[in-house]
């Protein structure tokens, strides 16, 4: 299904500036404790990514149900989330069905709907959706967990405005969310509105493989069913307490060792193939959230987390390899690689008469893709820069979902070495309440008086240039 190499992670010859496997094994102790840990939490409910994988025929039916009428009786489909509530899903439909989805589906050359993601609460982007979209053709699925967050709630009141006949709204509108609490659910229970539940603890960035990526995922004709199997057969995969045995643990470990003991505190995930990128986008929210953090479970002062940076093979070979090659030794490079391309494409059987693009005459675009890809890992190790290669064997459905399970796993393991609890956000929350005291939300008035002073005193303190 694929191949975790961390060789490039691994300081072999001495002079190269990788990790030692001594460091690895000092770590299978407190490997035992975590994974010992993470049962327990996983028992009382707590780990519940690792459950959710398990839905029910009954469940997955309800889901495929909604998924086919939304198929066959809209043209488009727009999610209205943001954060976990979106990336999962772009993540899945960029990798299974690729560039140029909504133009296929406009040529009839696959089955729609055409696919939005409104992710943002830029007016220009929501804008230009409507000149591109009828409104009256679009389903729209709003997934809020919490069925509060500002931008989601914002965008689903703008669709109601807009789809004037409440008797459209009703018909149009699927909501996600959680299945007893909160205000989407409120909506549900007094107007009836489609919907289907987010278990109750499953936190956001870890609820792709829930309704909340299942149901975009299915509209858009991708095998839920298989997304499940890979994420189960990964969950098999990934059962023993020894970390060098346990890819999702090594992963976690990896990146663990390298910030801690060697300083590299930037995380680059840098698929070799397209349909990747919102993967590492989705790596990048997870790794982030769940690991930036500035108290120990303890309560001590620690100050945690790699920062994720998600580039992309070969395109930004020309853009930041020349950073990663010379720049600062901070980072660790995890680079995602295809072992056959399916759809591969001979360049050219002619070089055109030039002796130096002999080399690609017959040469397929795979094969220069992954050879660009080795070349740089090794380029980048002979200068003591580390990486690790996840290779897929094929990218379908169930391999997504293996992949997908082992970063959940290796970041909630990664939680357990940092000391910090990778389930929580507190750090978002301050600037989502200074939002609400700006926007005039009854209740916040102290925070609205605060962030006021505050750009009062900016503007007042008069440094800033205009050119
Ligand atoms: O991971 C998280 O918890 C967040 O990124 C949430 O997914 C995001 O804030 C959206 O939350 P909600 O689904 O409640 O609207």
């Amino acid at each position: 299904m694929l191949t975790l190499s961390y060789y490039n992670a691994i300081a072999a010859d001495g002079g190269f500036g990788g990790l030692s496997i001594a460091a690895l094994e000092a770590l299978q102790t407190r490997s035992k404790q975590i994974h010992h840990n993470l049962a327990a939490q996983r028992q009382q409910g707590n780990l519940y990514f690792a459950d959710v994988i398990d839905q029910t025929d009954a469940e997955l039916d309800a889901i495929e149900q909604l998924a086919n009428e939304i198929r066959t009786g809209f043209e488009n489909l727009a999610v209205l989330g943001i954060g976990g509530s979106s990336l999962g899903a772009i993540a899945l439909h960029q990798a299974l069905n690729g560039p140029y989805y909504n133009e296929r589906v406009l040529q009839g050359k696959t089955p729609g709907p055409r696919l939005f993601f409104l992710d943002n609460v830029d007016p220009d982007t929501i804008a230009t959706f409507t000149q591109t979209a009828d409104l009256d053709k679009t389903a729209f699925n709003a997934i809020s967990k919490s069925g509060g967050t500002t931008e989601t709630v914002a965008q689903m009141l703008w669709v109601s405005d807009q789809l004037a006949d409440p008797a459209h709204f009703h018909k149009q509108m699927y909501l996600t969310t959680d299945p007893t609490t909160g205000s989407f659910r409120k909506l549900i229970n007094e107007r009836g509105f489609k919907s289907l539940p987010v278990p109750t603890a499953l936190g956001g960035r870890y609820s792709v493989l829930s309704a909340v990526g299942l149901l975009p995922a299915a509209a858009v004709g991708i095998d839920i069913r298989a997304l499940l199997g890979g994420a189960k057969t990964m969950r098999e995969r990934c059962t023993s307490e020894n970390l060098l045995e346990n890819p999702a643990y090594l992963v976690g470990a990896l990146h663990y060792l390298a910030d801690r003991t060697q300083g590299r505190s930037i995380a680059v995930m840098m698929p070799y193939l397209d349909r990747l990128f919102g993967f590492a986008q989705w790596f990048g929210q997870l790794w982030a959230e769940s690991l930036g953090k500035r108290f120990a479970l303890d309560a001590e002062e620690i100050l945690t987390g790699q920062t994720p940076v998600s580039a992309r093979g070969t395109t930004d070979q020309h853009s930041q390899l020349q950073l990663y090659a010379e720049g600062p030794q901070d980072k660790l490079m995890a680079f995602l690689a295809l072992k056959e391309h399916k759809r591969d494409l001979t360049i050219s059987a002619d070089a055109m008469g030039i002796e130096t693009y002999g080399f690609l005459q017959n040469a397929t675009f795979g094969q220069l893709l992954n050879a660009e890809q080795q070349a740089t890992e090794f380029a980048l190790r002979q200068g003591g820069r580390i990486s690790y290669t996840i290779t897929l064997d094929t990218l379908d459905a169930a391999t997504l979902g293996g992949l997908m399970y082992l970063y959940e796993l290796a970041t909630v393991f990664a939680g357990g070495l940092y000391r910090i609890d990778p389930l929580d956000q507190p750090g978002v929350e301050l600037s989502k309440v200074l939002t609400f005291g700006l926007m005039g939300r009854g209740g916040y008035e102290t925070q609205g008086e605060a962030i006021r002073a505050y750009l009062t005193d900016k503007k007042a303190a008069g440094y800033h240039v205009e050119a």
